[in-house]
């Protein structure tokens, strides 16, 4: 987020534009929240993880008569666009937004969650899945030298694309994902051939919205069919959603921040910027909120279950 608002402001400011920083997202347009930026309010924020600006989930712009405000106090500060970055629930409140009022939008993808449709990757997902990777490394370490079964819960929401990724890159023996049901009696004969072909650690990758309710349910599920194994359970949780981002989400963000700018500057409006096979590409932004985004590939789902035996 951070690298991307340093981007946004340094390209208003390159092209001659006032740009405004909001405060708390939504909450910020609400309350009239604004902070005039200059090129030194965004030095040193691109390695830092979170968002200078903060956010906020905000009730009131849910509602007609919040939105009306917020048009109302950009109206007063003579703002005449907005750049959003943000997930499916800022994309949708920036769709309500620009629909109903003479302020130009563009949005741009941020969530670890590569759930969007519109950029083959969005802000965030890579730190995310190399800060997962980092912990399935440390965990294998013990699941190795005590011969361990763990269970490692990752983040995404109902997207498995950390999961899947992660879980190949770690060497995960297993990756349960919202995308594609997994039997428990299946998941118990995978492990019980790596215990027959003497694996000395096994790690289960769990995305959060796998239909087996979590990892400590899938554990417990486990458990009870072969209870041969150590088992542990591990929830990655909100330690995913921090950090120095990776040098591809810095660049991304950077890309993506400088053409949603210069798109709103061009004149564009109710677009999401996004990189498609390399190439930052603009899609309309109803589009990529009535499109569902599967990003999983078929190769990776049918590899991940070869590298496992
Ligand atoms: O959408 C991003 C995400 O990190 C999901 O992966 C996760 O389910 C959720 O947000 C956590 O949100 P909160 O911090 O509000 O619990």
């Amino acid at each position: 987020m951070n690298a991307c608002i340093r981007a946004v402001v340094r390209t208003a400011l390159y092209r001659d534009a006032e740009i405004y920083g909001i405060q708390q997202g939504f909450q910020g347009l609400v309350n009239g929240d604004f902070k005039l930026m200059n090129s030194r309010s965004v030095s040193n924020i691109i390695q830092l993880g979170g968002t200078v600006l903060k956010t906020a989930r905000c009730e009131a712009f849910l509602h007609e008569e919040g939105r009306k405000l917020a048009y109302e106090r950009l109206r007063e500060e003579g703002i005449e666009g907005l750049v959003v970055i943000g997930g499916d629930g800022s994309f949708r409140g920036a769709e309500v937004f620009s629909r109903s009022f003479a302020i130009p939008v563009i949005c741009v993808p941020g969530t670890i969650d590569n759930d969007l449709y519109g950029s083959d990757f969005t802000l965030g997902y890579d730190t995310a899945t190399n800060t997962v990777i980092e912990a399935i490394d440390k965990i294998r370490d013990t699941a190795a030298s005590h011969d361990r079964l763990f269970f490692i819960e990752v983040m995404g929401r109902d997207s498995g694309c950390i999961a899947l990724n992660a879980g190949v890159a770690g060497g995960a023996e297993a990756i349960l994902l919202p995308e594609k049901e997994t039997a428990i009696d299946d998941l118990c004969k995978n492990l019980l051939r790596g215990v027959k072909g003497k694996k000395s650690s096994t790690i289960v990758i769990v995305a959060e919205g796998d239909a087996n309710g979590g990892a400590y349910e899938v554990a417990k599920k486990v458990q009870d069919r072969i209870p041969l194994y150590d088992t542990k359970v591990t929830i990655l949780g909100h330690m995913q959603r921090g950090g120095s981002p990776s040098s591809f989400d810095r660049v991304l963000a950077t890309r993506l921040g400088y053409a949603a700018c210069n798109l709103l500057l061009d004149g564009h409006n109710r677009m999401v910027v996004g990189l498609r096979a390399n190439q930052i590409k603009s899609t309309d932004l109803e589009d990529s909120l009535n499109h569902h985004a599967f990003k999983l590939s078929d190769d990776l789902l049918e590899i991940a279950t070869v590298m496992a035996i």
